[in-house]
């Protein structure tokens, strides 16, 4: 695997699971494969669980870590043929050029700017990080997508799936400040690609790219998608039109146990981080159908695998 930004990189995304899954029951079963092998992950965003898990990950393979904070006073220029004039004082084409001859595998972090649609979603950073730096590329999230949190999200839902083909919704929840659609992106492709039942459920208006919904149902009645389901997934997202706005905080569309009992026992589930009585009650967060936690220690593995994957093609 020469680069991991979606589910469209994996040939075999349930076999690349199931591998997930192997290595947890077994962490260090592959401890001497990144043996003097370096992985080097830049963060133009923060974060908690992928930096954390990805170490980890990175680690049982016995590689060595660095990891770059590069989100203060390091502008990139992106644009090919610009005049340097501005705040930007490297351009990617070295900075990706340079990094690439220091590790083995690359990863990066890098948010949308949520103000141009088209410039986010044209996802212009990670891509250069591919073109130029010679080297495998993990996204850590990009401006579309989230692979590692989905392949992790499916890992927890095959270890607690109540039935063969679960029912797992996909919820808007409401949040004060605009996010991304990377999560919701992702986990709407990798969905179609599990053999579950998959809804999308979200205010009219908060519609995402069809690109990565493809043929999911979407239901406006928050209560008529939750009938019968296994899992609940809770996130919030702006709205692509208009772009990177908050039009919507109505508190209905939060995730009540109220709404939780007209469930199947659904699984409650989010990526973190989450704002608890906003998009979550207390209640449902904390309670025994909880498994926020499990999907955030299912990461390391999700990373483990795809890490796996790399260093044993490169190996060839
Ligand atoms: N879920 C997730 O990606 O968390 P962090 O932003 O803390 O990495």
């Amino acid at each position: 695997m020469q680069q991991f930004l979606s589910v469209h990189d994996v040939a075999d995304p349930h076999q690349l699971v199931r591998e997930a899954l192997d290595l947890k029951n077994n962490p260090y079963a592959f401890e001497s494969l990144g043996r003097h092998k370096r992985l080097l992950m830049l963060f133009f965003n923060p974060s908690l669980r992928t930096r954390l898990s990805t170490e980890v990950a990175a680690q049982q393979l016995g590689m060595h870590v660095i990891s770059m904070n590069a989100s203060e006073g390091w502008k990139l220029e992106l644009a090919d043929g610009s005049v340097m004039r501005g705040d930007t004082a490297e351009h990617v084409r070295e900075a990706a050029g340079v990094i690439g001859q220091y590790a083995d595998i690359i990863a990066v972090r890098s948010f949308p700017g949520l103000i141009d649609r088209e410039q986010d979603y044209a996802d212009t950073l990670v891509k250069a990080f591919v073109r130029y730096t010679g080297k495998p590329v993990i996204s850590l999230e990009s401006a579309t997508r989230h692979p590692l949190q989905s392949l992790a999200d499916w890992m927890t839902i095959l270890e607690h799936q109540p039935r063969q083909r679960p029912k797992v919704v996909l919820s808007w929840a409401p949040h004060p400040r605009a996010l991304p659609q990377a999560v919701p992106n992702s986990f709407a492709e990798w969905m179609q690609v599990a053999d579950v039942d998959f809804y999308i459920t979200h205010p009219p208006g908060y519609e995402l790219d069809p690109a990565f919904t493809g043929s999911t149902p979407i239901l406006y009645d928050q209560r008529e998608a939750f009938a019968a389901a296994d899992f609940i997934y809770a996130k919030n997202w702006s709205p692509l039109m208009p772009y990177g706005q908050v039009v919507n905080q109505d508190p209905d569309w939060m995730i009540s146990a109220d709404k939780m009992a007209g469930t199947r026992n659904a699984k409650f589930m989010h990526c973190l981080p989450v704002r608890r009585n906003v998009v979550v009650s207390d209640a449902v967060i904390d309670g025994d159908n909880s498994i926020v936690l499990q999907q955030a220690n299912n990461r390391v593995f999700a990373a483990q695998a795809v890490l796996r994957r790399m260093l044993l093609a490169a190996q060839h």
